[in-house]
């Protein structure tokens, strides 16, 4: 290793960053990106977690649910983003069909991620059935992220996007599901769409960091997708969403405001032309 990279990896996030925000009980942010100019806007903000989320599937490929997106969607989605990130930890997110099959097919599509795609961990939704896959990842050197509560993957089993554990049978198994992935080597957990009180319940049962996303304030991060919290999707969101930005009104009005001048012939301007 060169002294230049030798100081670049020691400077990036890592998992033991993200641990260590939650033993001194740092609230941290995390934001999907799934290309390398936006990655690196968000980078460049201190963004210590970039996650490439299956979301690729409806805010960059128009699809309505993430079950279509394929392992070759995210590789090379999450190798743009690695591209445009120094800091963050860069987590590709295991797509539908990617892991369920078999624990074998889970290993080779999550090395796929650190391989080709240079991410740093991965993410994969459930709770009992994905164990065995955690503790095999974390033994060959690949950091998991879980996701429990609203898994969307599970969409059609679920019957909708609702939120999850809001009663006491299926809340007392979430807890124990978050319980057992982190013994199986979890080093963080992705809340989705759980009643707030249930978000804390968990965090405080576990060492490892919560990451929130429709999970209350007593989670250890939240994270947001990045084309609802900059307000590029002005579809209809979730409850949880807030939109710190109104870039999808200053985009359309950018575009009107080129096509204006273009069509009045003021640009370009001779500042924009060789002579
Ligand atoms: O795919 C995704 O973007 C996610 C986040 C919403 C957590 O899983």
């Amino acid at each position: 290793m060169t002294a230049a990279t030798y100081k670049e990896a020691t400077v990036s996030v890592t998992v033991r960053d993200i641990q260590a925000f939650r033993e001194r009980g740092e609230r941290f942010a995390m934001l999907t990106a799934y290309d390398a100019l936006s990655a690196k806007l968000l980078d460049e903000a201190g963004i210590p977690l970039i996650l490439v989320g299956d979301t690729l599937g409806a805010v960059m490929l128009g699809y309505d649910s993430t079950l279509p997106v394929t392992m070759d969607d995210m590789v090379h989605h999450t190798a743009a983003v690695r591209r445009g990130v120094t800091n963050a930890l860069v987590i590709g997110d295991m797509p539908f069909m990617s892991y369920q099959a078999s624990v074998e097919d889970g290993i080779r599509n999550a090395g796929r991620f650190l391989k080709e795609a240079g991410a740093h961990a991965v993410k994969l939704e459930g709770g009992g059935r994905v164990l065995e896959l955690v503790g095999r990842l974390t033994d060959s050197g690949i950091p998991v992220m879980a996701h429990l509560g609203l898994t969307p993957q599970s969409i059609n089993q679920l019957g909708g996007y609702k939120v999850q554990g809001r009663n006491d049978e299926s809340a007392y198994r979430m807890l124990e599901d978050a319980k057992a992935l982190e013994a199986a080597g979890a080093f963080a957990l992705v809340l989705e769409a759980v009643p707030a009180e249930l978000g804390k319940k968990i965090t405080d049962s576990l060492h490892i960091p919560t990451i929130g996303i429709g999970a209350g304030p007593g989670t250890s991060g939240q994270v947001l997708v990045f084309h609802d919290f900059l307000g590029i999707n002005q579809g209809k969101v979730a409850k949880f969403v807030k939109r710190y930005a109104d870039l999808g009104d200053e985009i359309k009005a950018a575009a009107a405001a080129f096509a204006r001048e273009v069509a009045e012939g003021t640009y370009p301007g001779p500042e924009h032309t060789y002579e």
